[in-house]
């Protein structure tokens, strides 16, 4: 591999490495790049820019598409980023298109939920916040909140519905970043789930309900961790088990599922194809030869650390010092393979050990 190390001496072994990095609390905190990322990941290119180490984002954020995540940490980080490198918690949702992508379904979460799910290919979303809009007074306390658009004086009808929420069934839930207002949400998603999709039904449609992670805490822009999707849809799980005659039935995705680390695979394999020094191995055939290590570095030892550890072999797991885990040695249920202070640490480490 061409990194800023020196290649291998044995160019057979070409890069049969991969790099998975989380984010929020590896590579940045909020929007503020951490422990020397935009240099470490400068170590991944070759002199004239191309990338000569396959690696990519694997995070269990999102609440944007891809193309634009991507277009933002090349800004912050200041290395070219393509969007085929940015894996986030919704991105595996684009799986569920067969079953959904004529379907009404509504979507939740900061950013634009609606718009990443539309580009996944979904014909007929809604955001929940537009969704609830048609329904007044479906948030008894809108009224109060600051953000709400319209002041209460004035407060518009409400807008004119894309689709006949009165009469068309929502086939199913997605939560595809942190929700932005938990009581909202709970209170609609509740209503939704009860009604088998369609508000004062009695059916007995179940509509799915998917989260794109199950995060309790991680590390954001504040000093100390934060809640996260897993802590919203602990509450919306408890308020739906003592509201209603059934169990909360959910399915979540993103890091620990083994799932999430071979399809991470499947993408490095296809950038190494792209970005080695030597891509012919095994006789020639592009990069079709498996590889020997892949480093998830990460800083939740419960999300990155378990889920390397689930995926087994070729992963290999480091713990950084600079998000949820603090610790001073390893963590004691989840112990990664290596811990370091920083993501430069851990690509320093990489390229001696590889290259
Ligand atoms: O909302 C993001 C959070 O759940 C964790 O993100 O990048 O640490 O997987 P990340
Ligand atoms: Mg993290």
């Amino acid at each position: 591999c061409q990194a800023s190390a020196k290649p291998q001496s044995n160019h057979k072994q070409g890069c049969n490495f991969g790099i998975a990095f989380d984010i929020d609390g590896v590579i940045l905190r909020g929007r503020v790049p951490i422990g020397g990322s935009p240099q470490a990941l400068r170590r991944l290119y070759g002199d004239s820019g191309e990338l000569s180490v396959p690696y990519l984002f694997l995070t269990n954020g999102g609440g944007v598409p891809e193309t634009k995540r991507a277009k933002e940490l090349s800004e912050l980080l200041e290395v070219n980023i393509m969007a085929s490198q940015v894996v986030q918690g919704h991105s595996p949702f684009r799986n569920l298109l067969k079953k959904f992508e004529n379907e009404l379904i509504i979507a939740t979460g900061k950013g634009d939920p609606a718009l990443v799910m539309s580009e996944y290919g979904f014909k007929k979303v809604l955001s929940l916040e537009e969704f609830a809009s048609y329904f007044e007074n479906i948030d008894p306390v809108s009224q109060y909140k600051k953000w709400t658009s319209m002041p209460l004086s004035n407060k518009k009808a409400p807008s004119v519905p894309i689709y006949d929420v009165s009469s068309e069934r929502v086939m199913a839930a997605f939560v595809v970043s942190d929700p932005v207002d938990w009581g909202r949400d709970i209170q609609v998603l509740c209503d939704v789930l009860r009604s088998g999709g369609l508000l004062g039904d009695a059916n007995n449609y179940q509509p799915p309900l998917y989260f794109a992670a199950d995060d309790l805490e991680y590390q954001a822009a504040f000093p100390y961790k934060r809640l996260g999707m897993g802590a919203f849809r602990i509450a919306l799980e408890s308020v739906f088990n003592r509201t209603s005659a059934k169990s909360l039935e959910y399915v979540t995705y993103g890091k620990p599922n083994p799932f999430v680390f071979k399809n991470a695979e499947i993408i490095l394999s296809q950038l190494r194809s792209s970005s080695c020094q030597n891509p012919y191995e095994n006789n020639g055939v592009l990069g079709s030869q498996p590889f020997k290590t892949l480093y998830m570095i990460g800083d939740n030892p419960s999300v990155d650390v378990k889920g390397a550890q689930q995926a087994g072999h070729p992963w290999f797991s480091i713990l950084t010092r600079t998000g949820v885990f603090r610790g001073k040695d390893n963590h004691t249920e989840f112990p990664a393979d290596l811990v370091v202070d920083s993501v430069e640490e851990a690509v320093d480490y990489i390229l001696k050990r590889e290259c």
